[in-house]
């Protein structure tokens, strides 16, 4: 089937964060102006119709008319496991998949359970800032191994300051994000496994979010770190149908963990956790059968960041940007303006009213840097584009 992704569907009045969430996003200080017009570009959130199978799935589920508690049958953990070697060529047992309710509630409990208060653990900033918050508000040590940028915008491992802090005595633990949000690299194989070489050296048990691993550009390969490695049983990972398919409302993040004993602990941590009869039957209808739409997602993603860098290069000069590798992130340097983040944020979210996220979100190294979210229809994206380039135009 052909998907119409140009089309815009009205997300308004469906309790949508994007689209209904304005007192809430004003009084968290994401911004001060939210109206009708308002064009919210700021969250990792599609929006773009799901696949015909999950729709199907979906209904077959409300049809029956009884919700209650529900299992995670074979099917569940086939679909997955299907997946995961289909795409990835990765082999997952069953017994090393877990469920948690959430990918930002799964980091949580990795931290609480896995590290001990005051511990020291190693995030590449800039980076999606619920890690931070996950470390600070169980009260361990942020160790910041920054992401360096070369002249084009490439962003690059320091391996020599993560093993420095790799080797503190403090440390214990390392998120990893990858593909990386918001610098959307998709690290190499030599890159991971030299991460992991450096956390089996000093023991520090690696995190690993690869929630945006399905969705990378065309001649990018997504290689998932306990495949990388000879270390896979000290690595706890993260996947979820929530990026990948346009279902974060669904809360559905898949666990893996190798090691039967750091499982153990996991997940006596978390308590026990039942998934809602949507979160099943959507699975298995993604994962068995949303090959064909998430081709057609890529395709489409990938021609509308091929239209905004262009854009940008026509219009907006001044700013930098690449392709990302992975994720549908655009990461934008707007420094080159020599105008205060303020400045920035005042033309962009004031008066061309559209929403993203400042950099500053993600660590003083984006305080110059504007993260936008692009899988919407490509008409409303390229307005989003068009209403900035306007503000910009007398700095040109
Ligand atoms: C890297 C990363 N991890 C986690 C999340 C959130 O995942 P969840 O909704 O499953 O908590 C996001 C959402 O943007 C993300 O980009």
């Amino acid at each position: 089937m052909k998907y119409n992704f140009d089309e815009i569907v009205n997300r308004r009045g469906t309790y949508s964060i994007k689209w209904d969430g304005g007192e809430l996003l004003k009084e968290i200080g994401l911004t001060d102006r939210y109206d009708e017009e308002t064009i919210p570009l700021f969250t990792a959130d599609m929006d773009l119709p799901v696949p015909q199978p999950l729709i199907e799935a979906l209904h077959k589920t409300v049809d029956h008319r009884i919700f209650g508690y529900t299992i995670f049958p074979k099917e569940y953990f086939e679909a997955i496991q299907h997946w995961f070697k289909k795409r990835h060529d990765w082999d997952i047992p069953q017994e090393d998949i877990s469920f948690s309710p959430g990918t930002v509630h799964a980091l949580n409990v990795a931290v609480k359970a896995l590290t001990n208060p005051g511990d020291g653990i190693i995030i590449q900033r800039p980076v999606y800032p619920p890690f931070t918050s996950a470390i600070e508000a169980n009260g361990r040590k942020v160790m910041n191994n920054p992401l360096k940028a070369n002249s084009e915008g490439y962003y690059q491992i320091d391996f020599e300051d993560f093993e420095a802090k790799a080797k503190d005595e403090t440390t214990k633990m390392f998120i990893l994000c990858n593909p990386h949000n918001p610098t959307g690299r998709v690290f190499t194989k030599e890159e991971l496994k030299k991460l992991a070489n450096i956390c089996a050296k000093h023991d520090v048990l690696i995190v690993a979010d690869e929630i945006h691993g399905d969705l990378v550009r065309r001649n990018q390969t997504f290689i998932p770190i306990a495949k990388a490695t000879e270390h896979g049983e000290r690595i706890i990972t993260f996947t979820a149908i929530n990026k990948t398919f346009n279902v974060a409302g669904l809360h559905c993040t898949n666990v893996i963990i190798s090691n039967p004993e750091l499982r153990k602990t996991y997940n006596t941590v978390m308590g026990m956790h039942l998934p809602s009869p949507f979160t099943v039957s959507a699975l298995i209808a993604v994962y068995n059968e949303g090959d064909e739409w998430l081709e057609q997602l890529k395709d489409y993603i990938d021609g509308t960041m091929e239209w905004a860098v262009q854009f940008l290069a026509e219009k907006m000069p001044k700013v930098k940007v690449r392709i990302p590798e992975g994720t549908y992130i655009m990461w934008m340097d707007f420094s080159e303006y020599g105008l205060s983040p303020e400045e920035i944020h005042d033309r962009i979210y004031n008066k061309a009213n559209v929403l993203l996220e400042d950099g500053k979100m993600f660590g003083e190294e984006g305080l110059q840097w504007q993260r936008i979210c692009i899988p919407s229809p490509r008409p409303l994206i390229q307005e989003a584009f068009e209403r900035i380039a306007r503000e910009f135009e007398d700095v040109r």
